[in-house]
């Protein structure tokens, strides 16, 4: 039986510990929990821990009771970084959910704590170690597109409104849609150009689509205007555009999710963009856009070098190859991987690995924090409007991820 302690036992863990790492470890139980929600962690709980799950008050006393084999971390954003920093005391394989700190403070603070450190780290970036990304990188690592020059990345995001009708909404929770959702990719991007990202420059629009006058609290079920709304449950079920269905769903029109016409408030962003330049001068671009919906999602990257060019969309479950100096294109289908592109069972698979002492992290804590400063940086460019060097991970904690 493998032991497990989690820390914030939300949604999102739920699913990596019921599906993701049950499914390739049917004997993983949850046996610890530090949560203030007991009553709600009880009732998404799976069956085989409701018996022997116990509630603890603080992390450190779940540690020092609980007899864990291994941690995760799954709180809302703000808090990652806070339990993170406590958890490097420990000798115990963590698995840590993203962004893994939401300010330059909380990012510096959790650097310092892994600097000497043995907790080994699994950052929850399904992205980087998704079947796709890892073709697209071997293909990239082999030499078959020359050196990688330049990326072209693109996150259409067909469910953006949870980000206006969920706690996401919550600014000082989430600190923006950088740090939020641009974490994933900007990993990724490092990870396939095999260099880090040195500077950015930046822009964000905000409240242009959503955030706006509507009163606080506004759910859907109290509004009059649900017959002509298309953020209504009832027409976007007639439509085809998204959402839970809930009746008493956030207005995400309302004050709660920032104000329009006032770019200075702190509020999520509709869009946003970064160029970056990546270590010995490689660029690239990335843009992501919180309010296309249906077919029009879509989220991969084009990386081009001389003698090729790389390409992939998760959306379509689809890399394609091609030579620039010679008559071939391959394209490859990629089959059913379930979760993040397979991300999330790979995620399981390494934090397995790790508990077992068989394998390394492919996305130890050097990587979100090297994310974080790249989101940070591209965050302050947005509101400087300049460019914005790029804090890197260091020395001694990226010799740790070397050996
Ligand atoms: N890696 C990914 O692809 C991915 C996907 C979805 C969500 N996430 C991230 O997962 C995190 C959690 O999201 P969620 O949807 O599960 O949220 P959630 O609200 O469902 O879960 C958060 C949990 O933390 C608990 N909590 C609150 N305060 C706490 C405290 N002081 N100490 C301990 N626990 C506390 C809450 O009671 C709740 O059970 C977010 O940061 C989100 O960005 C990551």
């Amino acid at each position: 039986m493998i032991r497990l302690g989690v820390v914030g036992y939300g949604g999102r863990i739920h699913y990596v510990v019921n599906d993701a790492i049950r499914g390739l470890a049917p004997d993983a139980r949850v046996v610890g929990v530090v949560d203030p929600d007991e009553a709600g962690v009880r009732k998404r709980l799976g069956d085989c821990d409701k018996q022997d799950a116990v509630f603890y008050k603080s992390l450190d006393e779940m540690v020092r009771q609980a007899k864990l084999d291994a941690l995760l971390i799954g709180t809302r954003c703000n808090l990652h970084a806070v339990y993170g920093a406590q958890a490097a005391k420990y000798d115990l394989p963590l698995y840590l959910e993203k962004p893994i700190a939401v300010s330059m403070e909380q990012a510096i603070a959790l650097e310092k704590a892994f600097e000497n450190s043995r907790c080994q780290v699994v950052v929850s970036f399904p992205l980087r170690v998704s079947p796709l990304a890892e073709l697209a990188r071997k293909y990239i690592a082999r030499g078959e597109i020359g050196q990688p020059i330049h990326v072209h990345a693109f996150n259409f995001v067909n469910y953006g409104t949870v980000y206006w009708e969920q706690a996401y909404r919550d600014y000082s929770i989430t600190g923006g849609l950088f740090l939020q959702k641009a974490t994933h990719d900007l990993d990724y991007l490092a990870y396939l150009m095999g260099k880090p990202i040195v500077r950015v420059a930046a822009m964000l629009t905000r409240g242009k689509v959503y955030g706006g006058d509507k009163p606080a609290g506004l759910i859907c079920s109290k509004c009059d205007e649900q017959d002509t709304c298309i953020e209504s449950p009832r027409n976007r079920k007639r439509n085809g555009s998204g959402g839970n269905g809930h009746p008493d769903k956030p207005c995400v029109f309302s004050v709660d999710s920032g104000l329009p016409g006032n770019p200075t408030v702190s509020a999520n962003e509709d869009c946003s963009s970064v160029v970056m330049e990546f270590e010995g001068g490689a660029h690239g671009v990335y843009s992501q856009v919180f309010f296309t919906r249906r077919d029009a999602g879509a989220r991969g990257a084009i990386v081009s070098g001389y003698q090729g060019t790389v390409s992939f969309d998760w959306a379509q479950d689809q890399f394609r190859y091609v030579r620039h100096h010679a008559p071939f294109t391959a394209t490859e289908k990629v089959g059913q991987v379930g979760s993040h592109a397979g991300g999330d069972q790979e995620l399981a698979f390494d934090f397995l690995g790790v508990i077992r002492g068989k394998n390394k992290s492919r996305t130890p804590i050097q990587t979100g924090l090297a994310s974080v400063y790249a989101c940070l940086a591209a965050r302050e460019s947005a509101e400087t409007g300049q460019f914005v060097p790029v804090r890197q991970v260091g020395a001694s904690l990226l010799a740790a991820a070397a050996r």
